[in-house]
């Protein structure tokens, strides 16, 4: 079960994530570890584009990733920065997780210093957009 701690393979691949990143614009990796319900992790990175609005953060590329492999339920997800306090994610990449995950779901931001901050997508993003209805 997961608890309180970032399960440590999870936050491994999201730290090994920030030597994989395409940023060569604003030189700041960001990297993303997602566990599926059958326990499968996708990773993801930002990729930059030098149109920069095309930017994808690492949190969507691992969730596209995982959508685009046909995964609809996920346990937890770790995102990590070399920052002085755990990285915090935009406004883009918590609607997109308002979309996909439960406003339960598990959400651990962490740094490469050992800092960690346990946080789920209703704490992220209370009062989210969520229906046409
Ligand atoms: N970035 C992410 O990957 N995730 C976030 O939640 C915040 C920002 C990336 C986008 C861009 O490549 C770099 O960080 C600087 O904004």
């Amino acid at each position: 079960m997961l608890d309180n701690k970032a399960p440590k393979q999870l936050k491994n691949i999201a730290l090994s994530a920030l030597e994989e990143t395409y940023t060569p614009y604003s030189h700041f990796p960001v990297g993303a570890a997602l566990l599926t319900n059958s326990n499968e992790v996708f990773k993801g990175i930002n990729i930059e584009n030098v149109s920069f609005g095309l930017t994808n953060c690492a949190e969507r590329t691992a969730i596209f990733s995982a959508i685009a492999q046909g995964h609809r339920k996920f346990k937890g997800l770790v995102i990590s920065g070399r920052t002085q306090k755990p990285i915090t994610p935009c406004g883009a990449c918590r609607q997109v997780m308002v979309e996909f995950f439960e406003p339960d779901m598990l959400i651990w931001l962490i740094n490469n210093k050992g800092d960690e901050i346990l946080t789920n997508v209703e704490s992220l993003m209370p009062g989210s957009f969520k229906s046409l209805n």
